[in-house]
């Protein structure tokens, strides 16, 4: 079982976007895939409710679609005794529990490093960062990646950094581009070939509680992530 957490401490970067979406994708080409959403927020949880297939399996993990299953977000649905305070060895012992039926773990972050946050990087192998083309973007990456150093060391064999993915990005603007080119030169080939443009059916898909390859599959965004998933497949990130 591959594992693959989104995390970034800054918010609104594009975990959860980028969560479901390679989730969803890798379902759609032929993996069974769980996705488990540590975010209090419930924000993933929300953006697939309108994809669910059951209510629940094994009384924890819901089935979103064929290939996909969700351990729903602790502040949307009560999966654990303490739903709102984070064991990560029973975490584990969930994920532990789910191979080999699952090829692919998939873990959305909130955007802190706090209880939650620790537990979706103790529990995976491989983190990819979500970055938007900014201006601040470069600096809160560092500390990211200072935690990933550290999250290794407390962690052994967890919080890889697999890739940097530029979010959100608008070739219109100059400053975007400036800002991937300057993650380029820092990070080399740990940022993504793939950079997933800015498109606003992300935005309208989430908000009928479906992805993008789901609701829009001809959109940029669906295209974008479709790139991702085909360059985490390839080995490419
Ligand atoms: N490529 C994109 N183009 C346009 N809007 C996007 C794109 N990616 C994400 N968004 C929107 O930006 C907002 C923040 O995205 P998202 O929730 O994925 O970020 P996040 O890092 O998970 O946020 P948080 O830190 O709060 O968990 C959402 O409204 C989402 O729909
Ligand atoms: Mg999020």
């Amino acid at each position: 079982m591959r594992s693959l957490v989104l995390a970034n401490q800054k918010g609104g970067v594009g975990k959860t976007t980028t969560a479901i979406h390679l989730a969803h994708g890798l379902a759609l080409s032929g993996f069974e895939v769980a996705l488990f959403d540590l975010d209090p927020q419930g924000n993933a949880t929300v953006a697939l409710q309108g994809m669910f297939a059951s209510d629940g399996e094994d009384g924890q993990l819901i089935q979103v679609c064929e290939g996909l299953r969700l351990l729903p977000s602790p502040g949307a649905k009560a999966v654990m005794e303490h739903q709102l305070s984070v064991d990560p060895a029973k975490l584990a012992e969930l994920a532990r529990s789910l191979t080999p039926a699952i090829d692919w773990l998939l873990v959305d972050c909130p955007p802190r490093l706090d209880a939650w946050g620790w537990a979706g990087l103790q529990l995976c192998e491989q983190v990819l960062v979500p970055v938007q083309a900014e201006f601040f973007s470069m600096h809160g990456l560092s500390q990211m990646i200072a935690a990933l150093e550290t999250a290794g060391l407390h962690y052994p064999g967890k919080a890889n950094l697999l890739g940097v993915v530029p979010t959100m990005v608008d070739t219109r603007e100059p400053l975007a581009l400036e800002v991937i080119e300057d993650l380029r030169r820092n990070l080399g080939n740990k940022v993504t070939e793939t950079v997933v443009l800015r498109d606003t059916m992300l935005v309208e898909a989430a908000s009928h509680g479906k992805t993008a390859f789901e609701h829009c599959p001809d959109s940029v965004g669906a295209l974008c992530y479709t790139e991702l998933v085909k360059e985490i497949l390839d080995g490419g990130a």
